[in-house]
């Protein structure tokens, strides 16, 4: 147990047909709660940074605090950079020992990504780490990167020989999915899911984790979805539970940070421990 690459984590997900949340953090305390959670659940766990995450906090910071914090868990537990267009951001994680990368190539021709996811994929091996690719961009703005038109789809054909030749260990395809908060309940493509999934023998990323309903959620993990993103809930959840701290804190002036720091953390324990509930990953540590 402990750190492990990626496809370590989404493989027996896969086969036992049982969803990983992977769960954007944004500081050492949201790190620290999601890791609880994984610990409390017996659940393997993939944490995940945006690119604003890593250039706000730097690297360094971040990997130092996930060496810390992992040092002895008792859960598959991995790194992942999330959405990154930046090939030096890419190469500054691998380098400092992220275990995989979301290369996001979405926004240039199919071509030129996989040219280029190639490349990546070359880099991530050699340092023994994984890749998430991309083709369609996910509907949405995930911490500044993305668009919120829906994208544009490609064929099945397309996407299966961008996973044969890319060599990408898990894939993110558009399926009516969006970052953020859903409007109202989205269609989404179940079948897509299957086709690529029961052509590839590969994983597929689900990103827009936050809002789908448990029937959703079951649908798309049954059908392959073995990584679950989860930005949005982690925010809502730490901002909501912050706020609520800090208007107590000020009708009764009192003001104790340490406080505000067990109070936003058991909210985002709580939050994950949830998803880990819905997704089926709780106890599946030790397969
Ligand atoms: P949400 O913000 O909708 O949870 O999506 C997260 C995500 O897909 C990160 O890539």
């Amino acid at each position: 147990m402990g750190i492990v690459a990626l496809r370590d984590i989404l493989r027996p997900a896969l086969e036992n047909r049982y969803g990983v949340p992977a769960v954007n953090i944004v500081n050492s305390d949201t790190m620290h709660a999601v890791l609880a959670a994984a610990s409390a659940e017996a659940s393997p766990i993939i944490v995940q940074t945006s690119v604003k995450t890593v250039r706000t906090l730097g690297p360094e910071v971040i990997y130092a605090n996930w060496t810390a914090m992992t040092r002895g868990i008792g859960v598959p537990a991995a790194l992942h950079l999330d959405h990154c267009p930046d090939r030096d951001v890419i190469s500054e994680c691998l380098r400092t020992g992220w275990n995989s990368v979301l290369f996001d190539a979405s926004a240039m021709s199919v071509v030129d990504n996989l040219a280029q996811t190639i490349e990546v994929v070359r880099e991530a091996r050699s340092y023994g780490a994984d890749v998430e690719g991309e083709i369609e961009s996910i509907t949405g703005v995930e911490d500044g990167i993305g668009s919120d038109e829906p994208s544009e789809r490609q064929s099945l054909e397309v996407c299966l020989d961008f996973i044969a030749r890319s060599g990408v260990d898990v894939f993110a395809p558009a399926i009516g999915n969006a970052h953020g908060h859903y409007a109202a309940s989205p269609k989404l493509d179940y079948q897509r899911v299957r086709d690529i999934v029961d052509s590839t023998g590969l994983p597929v990323a689900l990103h827009g984790g936050t809002g789908l309903s448990d029937q959703q959620f079951s649908e798309l993990v049954s059908g392959g979805c073995a990584k679950v993103n989860i930005s949005t809930a982690l925010k809502r959840a730490y901002m909501h539970s912050a706020l609520d701290y800090l208007q107590t804190a000020q009708s009764e002036n009192r003001w104790e940070p340490l406080h505000l720091m067990k109070r936003t953390g058991e909210a985002v324990e709580h939050m994950v421990v949830e998803h880990m509930r819905i997704l089926g990953s709780s106890g599946r540590a030790n397969p």
